[in-house]
């Protein structure tokens, strides 16, 4: 093994920017990609993914910052020269060449012989599980099965990284849901560096390793799905992955990792735990998940706990899960999501029931301001 392979950032962005004009489209972004990960940038439309994406393939030329790939400088190199390859947002497969035409014609340019791209095609189709429609022309495929030409034409040249942008995008919710499983496991198959643009949330959780989240040309967090979810580091990330209640406060008192909070919002104080406290009397804001809080008709017996009192304002029947929004006495809607596990055609909670709401104190984000 050289010391490369030890290095675990395959990929290293340092201090990176685009600007278009006045205009900043990537804001000195640093980031660091391991190899063989399948890394998601999510964030809302034009909040600069496709700009960084396309200074990693070398489309565009930075503003300033650097790109290392595997430990070389490539900010310089143009696109042609890069171990790496794009599918861009509105993946372009060629409309008059067949399936194997189109996934060939990349190795034809660089005039591999004959034998060796036949049976690079054939590898790249039956990976893609589209070997029987090798002389079908796009227009005689589904969306999806276009969306696998797609990336098998992406991968033939078999090349370090992979950038995405928005690659399911087109796809029904169905056949997304679909191939994010295909791709995860041709990803997983071949290991390369797939990095993958998106602005689904739901994508991102399920396909990748490590999701940054960015928001007008900087990164707000970067880390596995499931920090992102449960330890958003601000309110914007906390705001932009799943649903959450937020409650504002000022802290009470504060000690120990643990904080209780006085909350006009919901007429109570409610308690926290956190690694590093805030200070008394600073302002701040508990986030909770909906699933994360119990709903009952009796007050629980439970003190820890911080306890709402409310009534069920509306709620909607998902089939695997009910949503509840409760309106407490101070006039504030707390969303509160509840498994159903009983099988009955009766309701077990009804509208303008009166109901208690609670969630233990580790529940609870603290955001501060
Ligand atoms: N060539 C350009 N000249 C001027 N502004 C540009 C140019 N390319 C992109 N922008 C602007 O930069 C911002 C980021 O664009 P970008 O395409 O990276 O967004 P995005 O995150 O990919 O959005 P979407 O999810 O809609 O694809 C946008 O406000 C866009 O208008
Ligand atoms: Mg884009």
């Amino acid at each position: 093994m050289t010391g490369k392979d030890n290095d675990k950032s395959f990929i290293e962005v340092r201090e990176l920017s685009k600007h278009f004009g006045e205009f900043v489209a990537v804001d000195a972004v640093n980031l660091r990609i391991e190899r063989g990960e399948l890394f998601s940038i999510l964030g809302g439309s034009g909040c600069g993914k496709t700009t960084l994406l396309r200074m990693l393939a070398g489309f565009e030329t930075p503003t300033s910052g650097r790109i290392f790939l595997d430990g070389v400088d490539i900010t310089d190199q143009p696109p042609y020269e890069r171990p790496v390859n794009m599918m861009f947002q509105s993946y372009a497969v060629f409309p008059h060449m067949t399936v194997e035409q189109n996934v060939s014609y990349g190795l034809q340019k660089e005039r591999m012989p004959r034998n060796e791209i036949a049976s690079r095609v054939g590898e790249m189709l039956a990976l893609v599980k589209l070997e029987d429609y090798a002389s079908r022309k796009p227009d005689q495929l589904s969306g999806g099965q276009r969306q696998r030409v797609a990336l098998a034409r992406a991968l033939v040249k078999k090349p370090k990284v992979l950038l995405l942008d928005e690659p399911l995008a087109a796809l029904d919710r169905k056949l997304r849901e679909h191939t994010q499983f295909e791709l995860m496991n041709i990803q997983d198959e071949l290991g390369i560096t797939f990095v993958v643009v998106t602005h689904d949330q739901e994508e991102a959780m399920i396909l990748s390793n490590r999701i940054a989240v960015m928001e007008q040309g900087r990164f707000e967090q970067i880390g596995t799905p499931k920090e992102v979810y449960e330890f958003p580091c601000n309110r914007f990330v906390a705001d932009f992955i799943g649903t959450i209640n937020t409650f504002e406060g000022v802290v009470q008192t504060s000690g120990e990792g643990e904080i209780t909070v006085a909350s006009d919002e919901c007429g109570h104080s409610l308690r926290a735990y956190c690694d590093t406290p805030p200070r008394n009397g600073s302002d701040i804001c508990l986030a909770v998940r909906p699933e994360k809080i119990y709903i009952s008709q009796t007050e629980p017996d439970n003190d820890e706990d911080s306890c709402l009192r409310g009534v069920i304002e509306d709620f909607g029947y998902f089939g695997n899960l009910s949503l509840y929004r409760i309106r407490l006495e101070t006039g504030k809607v707390v969303q509160v999501s509840a498994q159903n596990r009983r099988r009955s055609t009766e309701r077990f909670l009804e509208w303008d029931d009166q109901v208690f709401i609670s969630w233990r104190p580790r529940s609870a984000v603290v955001l501060e301001n």
